[in-house]
């Protein structure tokens, strides 16, 4: 049998999609294994998820280091010690230098809580209310040196409600985050997605340009 593919997962913060990844792991319906959790904040809640699960996991503070060049380049390393197919972002919240960027191409995902190409950054959810949106959602794409751009692998839409708020629609769109990117992080470890110089592809076919519709 293969060896399973082997994920590093980043985090800054709370780690609920870490831990949705655990869980599907767990379940054995994603097929992979997590062997590192790497995180520059010491105090978020994700490393204390890894440590629950038995996941190796370590800190790098970005305040430590010298300028973001100094920092990623510490980060690819101890990414790269670890040897993995697929390096996911996971709540990091960092710019990336080209450079890392270009390093992980085609095996670097990220998360995003809004339905890019609308409201990269932050604050998507009251964005999104601020703009009177009907629709709000998540997406899963494959990270390039545009921020939060990259091809996309699959979104997930949720109505907004009149009586919504930024929590509510944040909890909402949480708890979809949970179902795409172990869909993704499946597809990928499966060897069914994969980057090719004209977008996301899966089981062979180019996605639409908003990625898979869940
Ligand atoms: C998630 O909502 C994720 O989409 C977002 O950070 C949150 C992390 O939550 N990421 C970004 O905004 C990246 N641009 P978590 O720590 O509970 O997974």
């Amino acid at each position: 049998m293969p060896a399973p593919c082997n994920l590093v997962v980043l985090i800054s913060g709370s780690g609920g999609n870490l831990q949705a990844l655990i869980d599907g792991i767990q379940a054995g319906t994603i097929p992979a294994r997590i062997s590192a959790v790497l995180c520059n904040r010491a105090d978020a809640y994700g490393l204390q998820r890894a440590q629950a699960a038995g996941i190796a996991s370590q800190v790098l503070d970005h305040k430590d280091f010298d300028g973001r060049e100094a920092f990623d380049a510490a980060l690819m390393q101890a990414i790269d010690a670890y040897e993995p197919h697929l390096v996911v972002l996971a709540g990091f919240m960092r710019i990336l230098t080209p450079d890392f960027v270009r390093h992980y191409h085609g095996r670097l995902l990220n998360i995003h809580p809004s339905l890019l190409p609308k409201y990269k950054g932050l604050n998507t959810h009251q964005r999104a209310l601020d703009a009177g949106d009907s629709e709000h959602g998540c997406s899963v794409h494959f990270v390039t040196e545009e921020l939060d751009g990259g091809p996309l692998v699959v979104q997930s839409r949720i109505a907004v409600q009149t009586d919504d708020s930024a929590t509510s629609l944040a909890q909402r769109v949480h708890a979809q985050e949970h179902v795409i990117y172990p869909l993704a992080v499946t597809w990928f470890a499966a060897d069914r997605l994969r980057l090719s110089a004209q977008g996301a592809m899966l089981d062979g076919q180019l996605l639409p340009a908003s990625g898979q519709l869940v």
